[in-house]
C-alpha cells in the first residue's frame, strides 16, 4: 500500500509517463511523496504531471542532446535527481527477416541507446549516495520469443546495462536495478492481447492466468526505488505473474 512520507523531499524523473506503466509509476512516486518530472514525447504527458502535481517535459528520448535537454530540465526543476525510472520504449517489433533498416534502428534508438544516454548525461545529478534507477527491461529479453527480434535484443541490452551499471555505481551510492514485466494491460499490448499466437504463447502460460495492470508494476519500481531495496543491486526482477519461473499451459489444453 502506498506510504505518503516514502519518498518525501525526492526528486524522480520517470520516462515515457504519458501513459501506461510509466503514468501508473509517475502517480506511484507523487502519491508517496516524489516531486515528479515526467517525460513523454507524447504532449499528453501534461494531463499525468498535472494529475501528480509534478511537471512535464515534452521530449523524445531517442532524439539527439535529448538526455542533456533532460538534464537541463532537472537541474532546472529539483537541482538533483534521487530517482531515475528509464520506462519509455515502444513495442510491435518483427520477426528479423521482416526487420528493414529503419525498424532495428528505431528499437535499438529508441528502447536501449536513449536508455544509457540518458542515464549518462544524468549521472552528475544524481543523489550520491542514496540515488536509485530503475530500468523497465522486458521477460522478452530475458529469454528467446521468436518474432519480436529486435525489441527483445534491446530489452536484453537492457537487463545486461542494469547489471553493468549497478557495478560502476554502488560504490557511489546509487543502486541501479530493472523489473522485467510480462503481458501488461496497456495500449502496447492491446493488439496482442487478442492475437491468437499471444494469448496461446504468452497468455496462457502464465500462471496466475492474466495480464497484469501497470499499477502492479509500478509498486515494484516503487519498491526498488524506495529504501526497502537498499541492499539490492544489478537485480531484474520478473512482474510477469510467473510466466518466466514456470511458462506452462492449462493442463488441460
Ligand atoms: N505492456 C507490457 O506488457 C510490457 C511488457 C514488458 C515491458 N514493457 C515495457 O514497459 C515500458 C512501458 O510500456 P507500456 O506498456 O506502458 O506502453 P505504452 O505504449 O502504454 O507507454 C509507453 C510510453 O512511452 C512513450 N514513448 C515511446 N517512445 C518514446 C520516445 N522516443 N520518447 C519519449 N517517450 C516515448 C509513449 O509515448 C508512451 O507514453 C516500455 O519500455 C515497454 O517496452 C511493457
Amino acid at each position: 500500500m502506498p506510504d505518503a512520507a516514502r519518498f518525501a523531499g525526492r526528486a524522480a524523473i520517470v520516462t515515457g509517463a504519458a501513459r501506461g506503466i510509466g503514468a501508473a509509476t509517475a502517480r506511484r512516486l507523487a502519491a508517496e511523496g516524489a516531486r515528479v518530472l515526467c517525460v513523454d514525447s507524447d504532449p499528453a504527458v501534461v494531463e499525468t504531471a498535472t494529475a501528480c502535481g509534478g511537471e512535464a517535459l515534452a521530449l523524445d528520448v531517442a532524439a539527439p542532446g535529448a538526455g542533456q535537454r533532460l538534464a537541463d530540465a532537472a537541474r532546472a526543476a529539483f537541482g538533483r535527481v534521487d530517482i531515475l525510472v528509464n520506462n519509455a520504449g515502444i513495442g510491435g517489433s518483427k520477426p528479423l527477416a521482416e526487420s528493414d533498416d529503419a525498424l532495428i534502428d528505431r528499437f535499438i534508438d529508441t528502447n536501449l541507446k536513449a536508455v544509457l544516454r540518458i542515464t549518462r548525461d544524468l549521472l552528475p545529478l544524481l543523489a550520491r549516495p542514496g540515488g536509485r534507477i530503475v530500468n523497465v527491461a522486458s521477460v522478452f529479453g530475458e529469454v528467446g520469443h521468436p518474432g519480436t527480434t529486435a525489441y527483445a535484443v534491446a530489452k536484453a541490452g537492457v537487463a545486461q546495462f542494469t547489471r553493468q551499471l549497478a557495478g560502476e555505481l554502488a560504490p557511489e551510492g546509487i543502486l541501479v536495478n530493472a523489473v522485467a514485466p510480462g503481458v501488461i494491460e496497456t495500449r502496447m499490448t492491446e493488439g496482442h492481447r487478442q492475437n491468437p499466437y499471444y494469448l496461446r504463447a504468452v497468455l496462457a502460460p502464465t500462471p496466475l492466468r492474466r495480464a497484469g495492470a501497470p499499477e502492479e508494476v509500478a509498486s515494484v519500481i516503487a519498491f526498488l526505488a524506495s529504501d526497502d531495496a537498499s541492499y539490492v543491486a544489478g537485480a531484474v526482477i520478473a512482474v510477469d505473474g510467473g510466466w518466466l519461473a514456470a511458462r506452462h499451459p492449462p493442463r488441460e489444453a
